[in-house]
Protein backbone atom coordinates (compact mmCIF):
# COMPACT_ATOMS: atom_id res chain seq x y z
CA UNK A 1 0.00 0.00 0.00
CA UNK A 2 3.02 2.27 0.88
CA UNK A 3 3.84 1.90 -2.79
CA UNK A 4 0.95 2.65 -3.99
CA UNK A 5 0.50 5.57 -2.13
CA UNK A 6 3.87 6.98 -3.32
CA UNK A 7 3.70 6.15 -7.08
CA UNK A 8 0.05 8.01 -6.34
CA UNK A 9 1.65 11.12 -4.88
CA UNK A 10 4.44 11.07 -7.19
CA UNK A 11 1.68 11.18 -10.63
CA UNK A 12 -0.13 14.00 -8.82
CA UNK A 13 3.33 15.73 -8.75
CA UNK A 14 3.99 15.05 -12.42
CA UNK A 15 0.59 16.12 -13.19
CA UNK A 16 0.72 19.40 -11.61
CA UNK A 17 3.82 20.64 -13.08
CA UNK A 18 2.43 19.84 -16.56
CA UNK A 19 -0.95 21.68 -15.59
CA UNK A 20 -3.04 18.25 -16.51
CA UNK A 21 -6.38 17.85 -15.35
CA UNK A 22 -5.84 17.24 -11.30
CA UNK A 23 -7.87 14.98 -9.51
CA UNK A 24 -7.85 11.43 -10.73
CA UNK A 25 -5.56 9.68 -8.62
CA UNK A 26 -8.09 7.82 -8.00
CA UNK A 27 -8.89 5.04 -9.91
CA UNK A 28 -6.26 3.14 -12.11
CA UNK A 29 -5.61 0.18 -14.34
CA UNK A 30 -4.29 -2.99 -11.86
CA UNK A 31 -4.41 -0.72 -9.05
CA UNK A 32 -3.24 -3.73 -7.18
CA UNK A 33 -0.54 -4.93 -9.61
CA UNK A 34 2.34 -4.27 -6.48
CA UNK A 35 0.00 -5.07 -3.62
CA UNK A 36 -1.82 -8.41 -4.58
CA UNK A 37 -0.61 -8.50 -8.36
CA UNK A 38 -3.30 -12.30 -8.57
CA UNK A 39 -6.28 -9.88 -8.04
CA UNK A 40 -7.93 -9.99 -11.16
CA UNK A 41 -6.54 -13.37 -11.86
CA UNK A 42 -8.25 -14.44 -8.42
CA UNK A 43 -11.34 -12.75 -9.25
CA UNK A 44 -11.56 -14.51 -12.88
CA UNK A 45 -10.97 -17.62 -11.31
CA UNK A 46 -13.77 -17.74 -8.32
CA UNK A 47 -16.02 -15.96 -11.49
CA UNK A 48 -15.49 -19.10 -13.88
CA UNK A 49 -15.54 -21.95 -10.82
CA UNK A 50 -18.77 -20.27 -9.40
CA UNK A 51 -20.46 -20.22 -12.87
CA UNK A 52 -20.08 -23.68 -13.65
CA UNK A 53 -21.60 -24.17 -10.18
CA UNK A 54 -24.37 -22.17 -9.83
CA UNK A 55 -24.70 -20.18 -13.86
CA UNK A 56 -27.13 -17.68 -12.58
CA UNK A 57 -23.65 -15.96 -9.95
CA UNK A 58 -22.67 -14.62 -13.63
CA UNK A 59 -26.04 -12.77 -13.81
CA UNK A 60 -26.24 -11.65 -10.67
CA UNK A 61 -23.00 -9.92 -10.76
CA UNK A 62 -24.54 -7.59 -13.38
CA UNK A 63 -27.67 -6.46 -11.60
CA UNK A 64 -25.36 -6.23 -8.07
CA UNK A 65 -23.45 -3.70 -9.90
CA UNK A 66 -26.11 -1.96 -11.11
CA UNK A 67 -27.88 -1.89 -7.38
CA UNK A 68 -24.40 -0.81 -5.98
CA UNK A 69 -23.08 1.72 -8.15
CA UNK A 70 -26.69 3.45 -8.84
CA UNK A 71 -27.05 4.34 -5.33
CA UNK A 72 -24.53 6.85 -4.36
CA UNK A 73 -20.93 5.97 -5.26
CA UNK A 74 -19.77 2.07 -6.48
CA UNK A 75 -19.03 1.14 -2.69
CA UNK A 76 -20.51 -2.18 -2.30
CA UNK A 77 -22.63 -0.50 0.63
CA UNK A 78 -25.47 -2.71 -0.43
CA UNK A 79 -23.44 -5.75 0.75
CA UNK A 80 -23.65 -4.68 4.15
CA UNK A 81 -25.98 -6.35 6.94
CA UNK A 82 -28.39 -5.11 9.17
CA UNK A 83 -26.12 -4.95 12.16
CA UNK A 84 -24.35 -2.36 14.65
CA UNK A 85 -26.74 0.78 13.54
CA UNK A 86 -26.68 -0.33 10.32
CA UNK A 87 -29.69 -1.07 8.41
CA UNK A 88 -29.03 -3.04 5.44
CA UNK A 89 -29.77 -2.11 1.57
CA UNK A 90 -30.87 -5.32 1.02
CA UNK A 91 -34.02 -5.01 2.54
CA UNK A 92 -35.41 -2.17 0.06
CA UNK A 93 -37.94 -3.68 -1.98
CA UNK A 94 -36.16 -2.40 -4.88
CA UNK A 95 -33.78 -5.22 -4.36
CA UNK A 96 -36.27 -7.66 -4.34
CA UNK A 97 -34.96 -10.93 -6.03
CA UNK A 98 -31.25 -10.22 -5.91
CA UNK A 99 -29.76 -13.50 -5.06
CA UNK A 100 -26.17 -15.06 -4.51
CA UNK A 101 -24.86 -12.49 -2.11
CA UNK A 102 -23.04 -15.72 -0.11
CA UNK A 103 -21.37 -15.93 -3.06
CA UNK A 104 -19.22 -12.29 -2.88
CA UNK A 105 -17.96 -14.04 0.00
CA UNK A 106 -16.40 -16.99 -1.33
CA UNK A 107 -14.93 -14.58 -3.87
CA UNK A 108 -13.71 -12.33 -1.16
CA UNK A 109 -12.14 -15.55 0.78
CA UNK A 110 -10.23 -16.14 -2.34
CA UNK A 111 -8.70 -13.01 -1.82
CA UNK A 112 -8.09 -12.90 1.84
CA UNK A 113 -6.15 -15.83 2.09
CA UNK A 114 -4.01 -14.90 -1.07
CA UNK A 115 -3.52 -10.97 -0.12
CA UNK A 116 -5.12 -10.28 3.44
CA UNK A 117 -6.78 -6.62 3.76
CA UNK A 118 -5.95 -5.60 0.56
CA UNK A 119 -8.44 -5.64 -2.18
CA UNK A 120 -11.94 -3.82 -1.49
CA UNK A 121 -15.65 -5.14 -1.89
CA UNK A 122 -16.26 -2.77 -4.48
CA UNK A 123 -13.34 -3.67 -6.57
CA UNK A 124 -14.84 -7.09 -6.08
CA UNK A 125 -18.24 -6.32 -7.36
CA UNK A 126 -16.78 -4.40 -10.41
CA UNK A 127 -14.71 -7.30 -11.44
CA UNK A 128 -17.08 -9.60 -11.26
CA UNK A 129 -19.51 -7.68 -12.91
CA UNK A 130 -16.84 -7.31 -15.82
CA UNK A 131 -16.19 -11.40 -15.67
CA UNK A 132 -19.22 -12.32 -15.16
CA UNK A 133 -20.43 -10.46 -18.71
CA UNK A 134 -17.78 -12.32 -20.61
CA UNK A 135 -19.09 -16.24 -19.04
CA UNK A 136 -22.90 -15.14 -20.56
CA UNK A 137 -21.43 -14.48 -23.69
CA UNK A 138 -20.80 -10.84 -23.66
CA UNK A 139 -17.71 -8.46 -23.95
CA UNK A 140 -15.11 -7.78 -21.87
CA UNK A 141 -14.59 -4.55 -20.30
CA UNK A 142 -11.18 -3.38 -19.54
CA UNK A 143 -11.72 -1.97 -15.91
CA UNK A 144 -9.93 0.28 -13.21
CA UNK A 145 -9.91 -0.36 -9.53
CA UNK A 146 -9.09 1.37 -6.41
CA UNK A 147 -12.27 1.79 -5.08
CA UNK A 148 -12.56 1.64 -1.04
CA UNK A 149 -15.47 0.10 0.92
CA UNK A 150 -18.25 2.29 2.48
CA UNK A 151 -18.90 2.33 6.35
CA UNK A 152 -22.58 3.59 5.78
CA UNK A 153 -25.77 2.20 3.81
CA UNK A 154 -27.49 4.38 1.51
CA UNK A 155 -30.64 2.66 2.40
CA UNK A 156 -32.62 6.20 2.74
CA UNK A 157 -31.19 6.84 -0.87
CA UNK A 158 -32.79 4.05 -2.96
CA UNK A 159 -35.85 4.77 -3.89
CA UNK A 160 -34.85 8.35 -5.14
CA UNK A 161 -31.54 6.81 -7.28
CA UNK A 162 -32.92 3.35 -8.05
CA UNK A 163 -35.46 3.39 -11.42
CA UNK A 164 -38.49 1.45 -10.58
CA UNK A 165 -39.94 -1.31 -13.63
CA UNK A 166 -42.76 0.92 -14.19
CA UNK A 167 -41.11 4.57 -14.16
CA UNK A 168 -41.74 6.70 -17.11
CA UNK A 169 -38.75 6.83 -19.38
CA UNK A 170 -38.17 10.14 -18.94
CA UNK A 171 -37.36 9.78 -15.19
CA UNK A 172 -35.38 6.55 -16.25
CA UNK A 173 -33.20 8.72 -18.70
CA UNK A 174 -32.55 11.39 -16.28
CA UNK A 175 -31.36 8.86 -13.18
CA UNK A 176 -29.06 7.29 -15.98
CA UNK A 177 -27.85 11.20 -16.95
CA UNK A 178 -27.05 11.78 -13.44
CA UNK A 179 -24.28 9.43 -13.46
CA UNK A 180 -22.82 10.21 -16.94
CA UNK A 181 -24.48 7.36 -18.92
CA UNK A 182 -26.60 9.13 -22.39
CA UNK A 183 -29.68 7.81 -23.77
CA UNK A 184 -27.51 5.51 -26.07
CA UNK A 185 -25.96 3.81 -23.09
CA UNK A 186 -28.88 3.75 -21.19
CA UNK A 187 -30.74 1.48 -23.87
CA UNK A 188 -27.58 -0.58 -24.06
CA UNK A 189 -27.40 -1.46 -20.55
CA UNK A 190 -31.22 -2.19 -19.84
CA UNK A 191 -29.86 -5.02 -22.11
CA UNK A 192 -28.65 -6.52 -18.94
CA UNK A 193 -32.42 -7.90 -18.88
CA UNK A 194 -31.18 -9.96 -21.87
CA UNK A 195 -30.27 -12.58 -18.93
CA UNK A 196 -31.66 -13.65 -15.99
CA UNK A 197 -35.10 -13.63 -14.31
CA UNK A 198 -38.42 -11.76 -13.50
CA UNK A 199 -40.86 -12.25 -10.39
CA UNK A 200 -44.26 -12.28 -10.88
CA UNK A 201 -44.79 -9.58 -8.31
CA UNK A 202 -42.89 -7.00 -11.00
CA UNK A 203 -45.05 -8.25 -13.81
CA UNK A 204 -48.68 -8.80 -12.40
CA UNK A 205 -49.66 -4.80 -13.50
CA UNK A 206 -49.37 -5.57 -17.30
CA UNK A 207 -51.28 -9.10 -16.96
CA UNK A 208 -54.21 -8.25 -14.58
CA UNK A 209 -57.40 -7.52 -13.97
CA UNK A 210 -56.53 -7.18 -18.13
CA UNK A 211 -53.48 -7.59 -20.44
CA UNK A 212 -51.61 -4.37 -21.44
CA UNK A 213 -52.47 -3.96 -25.21
CA UNK A 214 -49.22 -3.51 -26.05
CA UNK A 215 -47.98 -6.58 -25.31
CA UNK A 216 -48.14 -9.90 -27.91
CA UNK A 217 -50.90 -11.91 -27.33
CA UNK A 218 -48.89 -15.13 -27.09
CA UNK A 219 -46.23 -13.68 -25.04
CA UNK A 220 -48.89 -12.72 -22.48
CA UNK A 221 -50.75 -16.18 -22.55
CA UNK A 222 -46.74 -17.58 -21.76
CA UNK A 223 -46.36 -14.75 -18.85
CA UNK A 224 -50.42 -15.66 -17.38
CA UNK A 225 -49.24 -19.57 -17.32
CA UNK A 226 -45.88 -18.32 -16.04
CA UNK A 227 -47.72 -15.63 -13.29
CA UNK A 228 -51.82 -16.92 -13.19
CA UNK A 229 -52.32 -15.09 -9.90
CA UNK A 230 -53.31 -11.52 -9.85
CA UNK A 231 -51.20 -10.84 -6.02
CA UNK A 232 -48.85 -13.08 -6.10
CA UNK A 233 -47.80 -14.65 -2.55
CA UNK A 234 -43.64 -13.15 -2.29
CA UNK A 235 -42.54 -15.61 -0.25
CA UNK A 236 -43.07 -18.28 -3.36
CA UNK A 237 -40.27 -17.92 -6.11
CA UNK A 238 -42.88 -17.54 -9.36
CA UNK A 239 -40.75 -15.99 -12.16
CA UNK A 240 -40.95 -15.50 -15.86
CA UNK A 241 -38.02 -14.73 -18.70
CA UNK A 242 -37.48 -12.45 -20.55
CA UNK A 243 -35.86 -14.08 -22.87
CA UNK A 244 -36.93 -17.30 -23.16
CA UNK A 245 -34.38 -17.84 -26.20
CA UNK A 246 -31.31 -16.97 -24.65
CA UNK A 247 -31.89 -16.46 -20.92
CA UNK A 248 -28.02 -17.24 -20.23
CA UNK A 249 -26.40 -15.10 -23.26
CA UNK A 250 -25.69 -11.43 -23.12
CA UNK A 251 -26.96 -10.85 -26.54
CA UNK A 252 -29.25 -8.28 -28.41
CA UNK A 253 -32.45 -11.06 -28.23
CA UNK A 254 -33.68 -8.69 -25.94
CA UNK A 255 -34.05 -6.21 -28.53
CA UNK A 256 -35.80 -8.10 -31.13
CA UNK A 257 -38.18 -9.67 -27.93
CA UNK A 258 -39.08 -5.65 -27.96
CA UNK A 259 -39.59 -5.17 -31.47
CA UNK A 260 -42.62 -7.66 -31.26
CA UNK A 261 -43.85 -6.58 -28.25
CA UNK A 262 -42.43 -9.06 -25.82
CA UNK A 263 -41.09 -6.52 -23.22
CA UNK A 264 -41.28 -8.25 -20.28
CA UNK A 265 -41.31 -5.29 -17.58
CA UNK A 266 -43.35 -1.72 -18.32
CA UNK A 267 -39.56 -0.28 -18.57
CA UNK A 268 -37.96 -2.78 -21.01
CA UNK A 269 -41.34 -1.85 -23.29
CA UNK A 270 -40.92 1.65 -23.04
CA UNK A 271 -37.67 1.31 -24.46
CA UNK A 272 -39.30 0.91 -28.08
CA UNK A 273 -42.43 2.98 -27.47
CA UNK A 274 -40.57 6.49 -26.46
CA UNK A 275 -39.09 8.05 -29.56
CA UNK A 276 -35.59 8.95 -27.95
CA UNK A 277 -34.86 5.64 -26.85
CA UNK A 278 -36.39 3.46 -29.92
CA UNK A 279 -33.91 4.24 -32.91
CA UNK A 280 -31.19 2.58 -31.05
CA UNK A 281 -33.29 -0.39 -29.81
CA UNK A 282 -33.83 -0.67 -33.85
CA UNK A 283 -30.05 -0.44 -34.12
CA UNK A 284 -29.38 -3.18 -31.56
CA UNK A 285 -31.44 -5.33 -32.63
CA UNK A 286 -29.95 -5.63 -35.87
CA UNK A 287 -26.23 -5.40 -35.07
CA UNK A 288 -24.89 -7.35 -31.99
CA UNK A 289 -21.78 -6.10 -32.10
CA UNK A 290 -22.85 -2.45 -31.42
CA UNK A 291 -25.34 -3.81 -28.78
CA UNK A 292 -22.23 -5.50 -27.08
CA UNK A 293 -19.66 -2.23 -28.13
CA UNK A 294 -22.49 0.37 -26.20
CA UNK A 295 -23.04 -2.35 -23.39
CA UNK A 296 -19.11 -1.87 -22.55
CA UNK A 297 -18.57 1.46 -22.79
CA UNK A 298 -21.38 2.22 -20.45
CA UNK A 299 -20.92 -0.42 -17.96
CA UNK A 300 -17.49 1.30 -17.55
CA UNK A 301 -19.18 4.39 -16.67
CA UNK A 302 -21.37 3.05 -14.31
CA UNK A 303 -18.51 1.11 -12.67
CA UNK A 304 -16.61 3.81 -11.94
CA UNK A 305 -19.82 6.43 -10.49
CA UNK A 306 -18.68 8.59 -7.68
CA UNK A 307 -16.27 6.06 -6.03
CA UNK A 308 -14.72 6.26 -2.81
CA UNK A 309 -10.67 6.52 -3.19
CA UNK A 310 -7.13 7.05 -1.31
CA UNK A 311 -7.61 6.87 2.01
CA UNK A 312 -10.96 7.49 2.24
CA UNK A 313 -13.53 5.00 3.37
CA UNK A 314 -11.89 1.35 4.15
CA UNK A 315 -11.01 -2.08 2.89
CA UNK A 316 -13.35 -4.68 4.52
CA UNK A 317 -12.18 -7.93 5.84
CA UNK A 318 -15.93 -9.31 5.42
CA UNK A 319 -18.20 -7.80 2.51
CA UNK A 320 -20.83 -8.00 4.97
CA UNK A 321 -19.71 -5.59 7.84
CA UNK A 322 -17.99 -2.74 8.58
CA UNK A 323 -14.21 -3.23 9.84
CA UNK A 324 -13.91 -3.00 13.81
CA UNK A 325 -11.57 -0.64 14.56
C1 LIG B 1 -34.42 1.41 -15.40
C2 LIG B 1 -33.52 0.57 -15.02
C3 LIG B 1 -33.82 -0.78 -14.46
C4 LIG B 1 -34.93 -1.26 -13.83
C5 LIG B 1 -36.20 -0.51 -13.48
C6 LIG B 1 -34.68 -2.65 -13.51
C7 LIG B 1 -35.56 -3.48 -12.85
C8 LIG B 1 -35.38 -4.84 -12.69
C9 LIG B 1 -36.33 -5.72 -12.11
C10 LIG B 1 -37.69 -5.32 -11.53
C11 LIG B 1 -35.81 -6.98 -12.16
C12 LIG B 1 -36.47 -8.27 -11.68
C13 LIG B 1 -36.14 -8.56 -10.24
C14 LIG B 1 -36.87 -9.78 -9.79
O1 LIG B 1 -38.10 -9.80 -9.88
O2 LIG B 1 -36.21 -10.75 -9.34
C15 LIG B 1 -34.52 -6.89 -12.78
C16 LIG B 1 -33.70 -7.96 -13.03
C17 LIG B 1 -32.42 -7.84 -13.51
N1 LIG B 1 -31.77 -6.66 -13.81
FE1 LIG B 1 -32.61 -4.84 -13.93
N2 LIG B 1 -33.44 -2.98 -13.96
C18 LIG B 1 -32.87 -1.88 -14.54
C19 LIG B 1 -31.62 -1.80 -15.10
C20 LIG B 1 -30.68 -2.77 -15.03
C21 LIG B 1 -29.28 -2.60 -15.36
C22 LIG B 1 -28.65 -1.29 -15.79
C23 LIG B 1 -28.68 -3.81 -15.17
C24 LIG B 1 -27.23 -4.18 -15.33
C25 LIG B 1 -26.39 -3.58 -16.11
C26 LIG B 1 -29.71 -4.73 -14.76
C27 LIG B 1 -29.52 -6.08 -14.55
C28 LIG B 1 -30.51 -6.97 -14.21
C29 LIG B 1 -30.33 -8.40 -14.20
C30 LIG B 1 -29.07 -9.16 -14.62
C31 LIG B 1 -31.53 -8.95 -13.76
C32 LIG B 1 -31.84 -10.45 -13.55
C33 LIG B 1 -31.43 -10.80 -12.13
C34 LIG B 1 -31.58 -12.29 -11.79
O3 LIG B 1 -32.04 -13.08 -12.59
O4 LIG B 1 -31.20 -12.62 -10.65
N3 LIG B 1 -30.89 -4.07 -14.67
N4 LIG B 1 -34.27 -5.57 -13.09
Amino acid sequence: MATQKLLCNLSLIFLLFFHFHYGTCELQLNYYSQTCPNAEEIVKEQVISLYHKHGNTAVSWLRTLFHDCMVQSCDASLLLESINGIQSEKISTRNMGMRNFKYINTIKDALESSCPMTVSCADILALSARDGAVMLGGPRVEMKTGRKDSKVSHLAEIDASLPNHNDSMMYVLARFQSVGIDVEGTVALLGAHSVGRVHCLNIVDRLYPTVDPTMDPNYAKYLMGRCPHPNPDPTVVEYARSDRESPMILDNMYYKNLMKNKGLLTVDQELLSNPITSPYVEKMAADNAYFHEQFSKALLILSENNPITGDDGEVRTDCRFVNRD
